[in-house]
């Protein structure tokens, strides 16, 4: 392989005991609706505003390893004069980027969806690594009820996830490979089990099938739950029915396993973590974070937009990011949140 020692460089600085990514790659859309729940205008230069609090938190490099960014900050610079991606390396957080296009649905098959943006990602890949980034992030994403998501969508999600991530280690990028079965919905949570030890199977078949290096890949997942409208449940049921689905389709040759969000509050996030870590402490792969909005949320309320409360928002950020350094070593405890 062209890039091998550069890959392996790359999976070194972001994988390590204690540390997590932190996903801040929102879309154009998706951070408005964020500044909205907060009433700030989603301009450039909030949105730059934003990402440069993030990005000069002071302390941050300790407990977050690397950064998903979305591309214009790749082209923004913190007060400083810096850029985004120099001020992050400063720290030693890695800068990676989101290459996906977003979903759409996926032609005749009602229900299903599939990502954008495979057509030119290998020169778009070029020219992110000339800026900087080390790493990419490719979501696809799966609705569940009773027929969801169909057999094909899963498969067709899977191929879209491989031809990504083979591309991006032909370019000696790592990648983030993201397949996120969502929690909306009222299933059970045998039922999200079940969906997402099949996606995880076609994922893993079709990495195989492209060539794709598992050893310099990291894999973001979903945690298994139950659905958000049928009820909540305790960390430690969380953790066994997470653990079950991964040991039985994740190959231990993954180096680690960085979770999403997905929409569960700053704690319980938090607490579900603390949980995995503490019943998979022979797990073959890290078990850590790549959350974006259960490590932004308390910071986006305490900032609000203001220039006077962003060492608030900062404090809140770094509060976040140690509480799940914490949960990586399985040593969380929900007292903490009132130091
Ligand atoms: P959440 O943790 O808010 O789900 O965001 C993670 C992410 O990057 C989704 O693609």
């Amino acid at each position: 392989m062209q890039y091998l020692s550069e890959l392996e460089s790359t999976i070194n600085d972001m994988v390590s005991k204690g540390r997590g990514i932190l996903a801040a790659d929102e879309s154009t859309g998706t951070i408005a609706k964020r500044f909205k729940s907060i009433d700030v205008e989603a301009s450039e230069e909030n949105r730059r505003i934003w990402r440069s609090l993030l990005v000069s938190t002071e302390g941050l490099g300790e407990y977050i390893s690397a950064i998903i960014l979305f591309e214009e900050s790749l082209n923004q610079k913190i007060d400083s004069g810096e850029l985004i991606q120099q001020a992050a390396w400063a720290q030693k957080i890695v800068p990676g980027i989101k290459v996906d296009k977003g979903t759409t649905a996926l032609a005749l098959s009602p229900g299903d969806l599939i990502t954008q943006g495979l057509d030119g990602l290998s020169e778009r890949l070029q020219g992110y690594k000339s800026q900087g980034a080390r790493f990419a992030k490719w979501r696809e994403v799966y609705a569940v009820d009773q027929h969801l998501p169909s057999q094909h969508g899963i498969q067709a999600n899977a191929e879209m996830l491989a031809r990504y991530a083979a591309a991006c280690q032909a370019e000696g990028i790592v990648p983030i490979v993201e397949p996120e079965v969502l929690m909306d919905g009222t299933h059970d949570i045998e039922r999200h089990a079940e969906v997402t030890q099949a996606v995880q199977l076609a994922v893993f078949e079709a990495l195989h099938r492209h060539k794709v290096v598992l050893e310099l890949m990291i894999l973001k997942p979903n945690m298994v739950l139950p659905g958000k409208e049928l009820r909540r449940a305790e960390p430690d049921e969380v953790a066994a029915a997470t653990l079950r689905v991964f040991r039985r389709t994740v190959p231990a040759a993954v180096p680690s396993i960085n979770f999403l969000s997905g929409g569960l509050g700053p704690e319980e996030a938090t607490a579900n973590l603390n949980a995995l870590n503490q019943q998979a402490a022979d797990a073959p792969w890290k078990l850590s974070i790549s959350y974006g909005r259960a490590l932004q949320q308390t910071a986006l309320q305490a900032w609000h937009g203001k220039a006077e409360n962003v060492a608030a928002a900062q404090q809140a950020l770094l509060k976040r990011a140690r509480l799940n350094h914490l949960a990586m070593l399985g040593n969380y405890q929900a007292q903490l949140e009132n130091d």
